[in-house]
């Protein structure tokens, strides 16, 4: 089945920090996890260009925006294989096929009498770019997000009549309760929904960095729109010659941080009924990343923890796996170097590595580097039976983390299962041989279906202990716990996580 999913593109007004980073390893997990199952993935990623912001940040560096859209979406499109992140396409939305899609299914919307002229007035927050409603903004008029003065800006714009789409997205709402997930959040979506929806610009006048309006070339989309169109325009253009959009459109998952939520949820489905097009299937949000001390993390409040840093010294697996473990999906979740040292040495190192290497170790040395060809543990088995599927179930809600943990257990079984049977002792005794084969087979088994499961999120270790342990293969059939390895032949595996 054709699986398309998403990130939110980030803004090049910045270089990617470790939100970012987060955001695109939740997402290539899922990605990697529905490959598995044997879908048809596409995976998309990007950067969102135009704007204000972008504008702006370029101007007080004294460069064209184009220029700063450049040097830092090239550091985005860096970022992603230093990631591991398997995405089949990095849109910008400075491509001119996006941009002249972007054209093309606004002016549909206009022609289908969605949009009319009028002037805007209001608090407008240059860093969100976006106008601020009356109680949303802080005393001293700040904007609820950056903390930053708004502006008060009065405009004319070109509006687009979200107000008309009220019931019908009250109707998408009733009707898809996993439309947003996690719950809470559809919550806060609906709310803002049955609070009376207002109409809202689509245009910028006074802006020259964005896509131009094609009735009326002295206007420029408002950036929201132009970015969010992203999901759709990138099918059309990502393989030259092959439009993908009738194999992958609507979208199954957008993947997006809370503070996005009502673009997504509100803005996004209603333009694409006014453009006459699918709503994505769900929009699973997810929380922000906090300094270890819980607050936002700011360089003047010195606790920013730096991607870079992370993967420098523990490699680019342990950064993925922390970050998926250590923060609840859909929660905010504080973060610090401390914290993932904690988990990659207690974890990584003293569990998975460990396991892995201590199996790898006794078949090479008890069986001459051959998985016995012995039926495996039924009891050991029954800790096994459904975890495939469960873990297929929390994928499908994005509960990556809870998966996780549930695939932890069992590593955690597996080498309790190793001092329970203690084959070393096995060894001594020739009468323990059958003991020992099943010990060992069972083993090799428990790993393999582990590490099947933990691919998604960290493909480069699972992919060198697979390689190592003699058996092939990511497809998901393979997560069952069953005799299948016997006869494999092992080979030595370099420590995984080695003590730093
Ligand atoms: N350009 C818009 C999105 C347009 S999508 C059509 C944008 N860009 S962003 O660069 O500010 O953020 C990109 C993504 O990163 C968003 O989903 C955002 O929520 C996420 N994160 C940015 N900072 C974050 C944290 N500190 N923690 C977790 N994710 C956060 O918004």
């Amino acid at each position: 089945m054709p699986f398309y999913i998403t990130t939110a593109i980030s803004y090049v007004n910045g270089v990617p920090h470790l939100g970012h980073a987060y955001e695109a390893i939740a997402t290539d997990a899922i990605a990697r996890h529905m490959r598995q199952r044997g879908e048809d993935v596409f995976f998309l990623t990007g950067t969102d260009e135009h704007g204000e912001p972008v504008a702006d940040a370029a101007h007080a560096q004294g460069l064209e925006p184009r220029a700063l859209a450049d040097r830092n979406a090239e550091r985005f499109q860096a970022l992603m294989p230093q990631l591991e992140i398997s995405n089949d396409f990095f849109i910008r939305t400075t491509d001119p096929e996006h941009m002249e899609r972007v054209q093309e299914v606004l002016q549909r919307v206009y022609d289908n009498g969605h949009v009319y002229k009028g002037v805007y007035e209001g608090w407008y927050c240059p860093r969100c770019a976006d106008f601020k409603v009356e109680n949303e903004i802080l005393e001293g008029n700040l904007c609820p997000i950056h903390e930053i003065p708004l502006t008060r800006e009065r405009e004319e714009n070109y509006f687009f009549r979200l107000s008309s789409f009220q019931e019908r997205l009250e109707r998408l709402f009733a009707e898809h309760p996993t439309f947003v997930m996690p719950t809470h959040h559809y919550n806060e979506a609906r709310s803002f929904i049955l609070s009376g929806l207002q109409d809202v610009s689509l245009s910028r006048a006074r802006l020259t960095w964005g896509v131009t309006v094609p009735w009326d070339p002295s206007h420029v989309f408002y950036v929201w729109f132009d970015a969010l169109l992203n999901y759709y325009t990138a099918l059309g253009y990502a393989r030259p010659g092959n439009d993908l959009t009738e194999r992958y459109w609507p979208a199954n998952y957008h993947v997006i941080g809370k503070d996005i939520l009502k673009f997504h949820t509100v803005f996004w489905p209603a333009m694409l009924m006014a453009a006459e097009l699918p709503v994505p299937q769900h929009v699973f949000v997810h929380g922000f990343l906090l300094g270890a001390d819980g607050r936002k993390m700011s360089k003047s409040l010195g606790n920013v923890l730096d991607p870079f840093e992370v993967m420098d010294q523990y490699g680019t697996d342990a950064l993925r796996f922390y970050l998926m473990r250590d923060v609840a999906w859909g929660s905010d979740g504080a973060v610090g170097m401390d914290a993932a040292r904690t988990r990659y040495e207690s974890e990584l190192a003293n569990e998975y590595g460990n396991l892995a290497s201590r199996t790898i170790a006794m078949i090479s040395r008890y069986r001459d580097g051959v998985v016995p060809p012995a039926g495996t543990d039924e009891v050991l088995g029954r800790d096994f039976e459904g975890l495939a599927a469960t873990v297929a179930r929390m994928f499908d809600r994005a509960d990556i983390t809870q998966a996780l943990e549930l695939i932890w257990q069992r590593v955690r079984r597996l080498n309790r299962y190793v001092e329970e049977r203690a084959p070393w002792q096995l060894a001594r005794d020739a009468e323990s041989a059958a003991a020992l084969d099943e010990t060992l087979a069972s083993l090799a088994e428990g790993v393999r279906v582990v590490s099947v499961l933990l691919h998604p999120y960290m493909p480069a270790s699972v992919d060198k202990l697979l390689t190592a342990l003699g058996a092939d293969g990511l497809g998901y059939a393979g997560a069952a716990f069953g005799p299948r390895g016997s006869g494999a032949r092992v080979t030595p595996l370099e420590p995984l996580f080695p003590k730093r």
